[in-house]
């Protein structure tokens, strides 16, 4: 085990964990934020800079602090280390100017973007952007691609996390799409548009953190925060089809899997469950799903909407015995 302090606050971690995961067994604001690390994706994280951290203090053994910001998602912990992320101005200094990287290029189409009211970037931005872009060059474009029969890729927005690579690598027979070219000119391709044709493909959009791949099955049917999000399961041979449904009304608008507060996957589901049932006949509706993430569609209030009913209820009773006291 290792002892750590984060922004003031002391753990005891396992030897290996990187201080991001350490942060997030706190949880609160000492999480740095995260666009490319993906907990379940082996290799992912040390892409987008955005957890850069300090470590004011390297080790028990070697206290000295470390010459640079480093990322908290591939740096692990060691014994005795001290490390500032909002307690540091030199940290929150830098996340603002990752920022303002990411955005050089990134549209902001929030108004028509899929991704709105979910995207990390969009939240990011929020946090720790600029009002308005100091950047005078043109902006990279790019024509809007399909990834097979059901994604969407639109590549002006992607930000190169290389989080859906990682899902064709890790989770699909073979990967027929990556990153090509480098710099300025890097691009998600898909090899001469090889569609990408396989059981688990789909949950490449529920990795992007931006509105880079989308559902094309759910694209311009309603802003996200006017879904009712459901948790639902049904009988899956292929995965463990416990899923969220998005309804509005009675229709189901899309299926994703469901995410934690970090805004990752709990469990991967299959492009059957994701694309092809879209009935509400096809699942067992558990109940509102409970959104964690700080966002505007953690703003729903159809828990809040329960919770009226059951104080109604109690004061109901309260009127009722009133009554019957006389
Ligand atoms: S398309 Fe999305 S998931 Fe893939 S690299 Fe771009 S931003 Fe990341
Ligand atoms: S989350 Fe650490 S570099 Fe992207």
């Amino acid at each position: 085990m290792a002892k750590v302090t984060i922004d003031g606050l002391e753990m005891e971690v396992p030897d290996g964990t990187s201080i991001l995961n350490a942060a997030r067994m706190v949880g609160g604001d000492i999480v740095p934020p995260a666009m490319c690390y993906y907990s379940k994706l082996k290799g992912s994280g040390g892409k987008c800079r955005t957890c850069l951290v300090k470590v004011s203090q390297g080790s028990a053994k070697d206290p000295r602090p470390m010459p640079k910001l480093v990322p908290s998602c591939s740096t692990t912990v060691q014994d005795g280390m001290v490390v500032e992320n909002i307690t540091s101005l030199d940290v929150l200094e830098a996340r603002k100017g990752v920022v303002e990287f990411l955005l050089i290029n990134h549209p902001l189409d929030c108004p028509v973007c899929d991704q709105a009211g979910e995207c990390d970037l969009q939240n990011l931005g929020y946090k720790h952007g600029l009002a308005k872009t100091r950047y005078e060059e043109e902006r990279r474009t790019f024509e809007k691609a399909d990834i097979g029969d059901n994604i969407k890729l639109h590549m002006n927005r992607c930000i190169l996390c290389y989080r859906c690579t990682y899902v064709a690598d890790q989770l699909t027979d073979c990967r027929s799409h990556g990153v090509i070219n480098r710099g300025d000119h890097a691009e998600i391709s898909t090899y001469i548009s090889k569609a990408i044709d396989n059981d688990f493909s789909g949950n490449m959009i529920d990795v992007c953190p931006v509105g880079a791949l989308t559902d094309k099955t759910f694209r311009f049917s309603s802003r996200v925060w006017f879904t009712k999000p459901m948790d639902a399961h049904r009988d899956c041979k292929k995965c463990s089809g416990k899923v969220v449904l998005w309804e509005k009304g009675n229709e189901v608008l899309r299926v994703t899997g469901r995410k934690d507060k970090y805004g990752e996957l709990e469990e991967f589901i299959c492009n059957e469950c994701r694309f092809e049932k879209k009935n509400t006949s096809d699942w067992v509706i558990e109940g509102p799903r409970h959104i964690d993430k700080h966002s505007v569609i953690s703003q729903n209030h159809y828990e809040l909407l329960n919770n009226i009913k059951v104080d109604i209820v109690k004061y109901q009773k309260q009127v009722a015995e009133r009554v019957n006291k006389g």
